[in-house]
């Protein structure tokens, strides 16, 4: 027995690594759906090494007897369609923003607060984190249970593809433009993102943050405390995949470097590489293709009385978008599904 699985948004970044993370993970689905636009409908996507699936229209799909669908098609798509899906009895679990602050859909990172996806029942929907904030919540875990995280000053250096394959494609063809001294166009960010780096992502807000911005201060507080006042400064960079953070931390109780690194290091999914040496830090180049959250650079914050600076990198394909909505499925399935796996 296992459970029909969909994946909405199949031919897109976030997409294609979702079917890879479920293939890699064994995850029991006794049949896989590949959905996307109506464009997309009779193309192949690869699920696995071996498998191919034949992309279907979402449109036109019919849910009823799907039990599990990851969707990442962006929010307008999850909006419509992962209302849809619930109604039919199938359980959405959702990588767009569009439902993550609705106080009756969980938002869940499994390592953190995998006990609030008993309340998935209410909307039949589950959000999935920003991806800055997957990567985050699963560093500052360990440090709050220690020490009662306060405030958290966050700088955020995200990589093309947190804006989907057609960012990728955006940074790949300026940076060949620019070597073959072609003209550069932006289309999908609002300067050259090629050689430059751009302190906005998403829209502005009225306080002047962007809703990026905004969106890690608010699900931090969703997912792990709403005690904890944070402040972050996103910024795209021209990486293809990989988020980086600097992350400054101020807690109520003292912690030393030393009980900080052990906490991490202990904590599943996160994994401390700090060897204060060339070399001794992971960055986002290394960190893509894996499913951990690397730290390094832990170091005391010297201007204030209880502070802690960390550096931290995931990939944002992986924990921070398919592998930890894998993972929501797979405490679905272990804890709250009927059918047995
Ligand atoms: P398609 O390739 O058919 O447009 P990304 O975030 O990497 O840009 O990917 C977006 C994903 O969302 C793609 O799989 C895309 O499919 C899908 N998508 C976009 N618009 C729709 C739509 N109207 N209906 C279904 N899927 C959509």
């Amino acid at each position: 027995m296992g459970y029909k699985v969909a994946v909405v948004g199949a031919t897109g970044a976030v997409g294609r690594e979702m079917l890879t993370t479920l293939a890699e993970r064994d995850f029991p689905a006794t049949e896989v759906v590949a959905l996307a636009s109506e464009k997309s409908a009779g193309t192949e996507v690869s699920y696995g090494e071996e498998k191919t699936l034949k992309v279907q229209n979402l449109a036109t799909y019919d849910f009823k007897g799907t039990d599990i669908a990851l969707f990442s098609a962006g929010g307008s798509i999850s909006e419509k369609y992962a209302p849809i899906a619930a109604a039919a009895g199938c359980v959405a679990i959702d990588n767009s923003s569009h439902f993550r602050m609705d106080p009756d859909v969980p938002l869940v990172v499994p390592e953190v607060n995998a006990g609030a996806v008993a309340k998935y029942g209410k909307r039949n929907i589950i959000a999935n984190p920003n991806c800055s904030t997957a990567q985050l919540v699963v560093a500052l875990k360990p440090l709050h249970d220690l020490a009662q995280i306060k405030r958290v000053v966050v700088s955020t250096y995200q990589s093309v593809s947190g804006a989907g394959k057609e960012g990728m494609d955006e940074l790949f063809t300026q940076t060949r433009a620019i070597y073959v001294n072609d003209p550069v166009e932006n289309t999908q960010f609002t300067k050259q993102i090629a050689f430059n780096v751009i302190p906005h992502i998403d829209k502005f807000m009225d306080d002047g943050s962007t809703k990026e911005e905004w969106k890690m201060t608010s699900e931090v507080k969703k997912i792990l405390d709403p005690a904890i006042e944070l402040v972050a400064m996103c910024v795209r960079v021209p990486v293809f995949i990989g988020h980086a953070e600097a992350v400054f931390i101020e807690t109520e109780d003292s912690l030393s470097v030393e009980e900080a690194r052990d906490a991490m290091q202990d904590f599943p999914g996160l994994v401390v590489v700090d060897h204060r040496a060339d070399e001794g830090y992971v960055t986002p180049q290394e960190c893509a293709g894996e499913d951990a959250v690397y730290v390094s650079r832990v170091r005391k914050d010297p201007t204030v009385k209880n502070g802690l600076i960390f550096w931290c990198v995931s990939d944002n394909l992986r924990k921070g978008a398919a592998l930890n909505a894998v993972q929501i499925a797979e405490t679905l399935v272990k804890n709250h599904l009927e059918k047995a796996a």
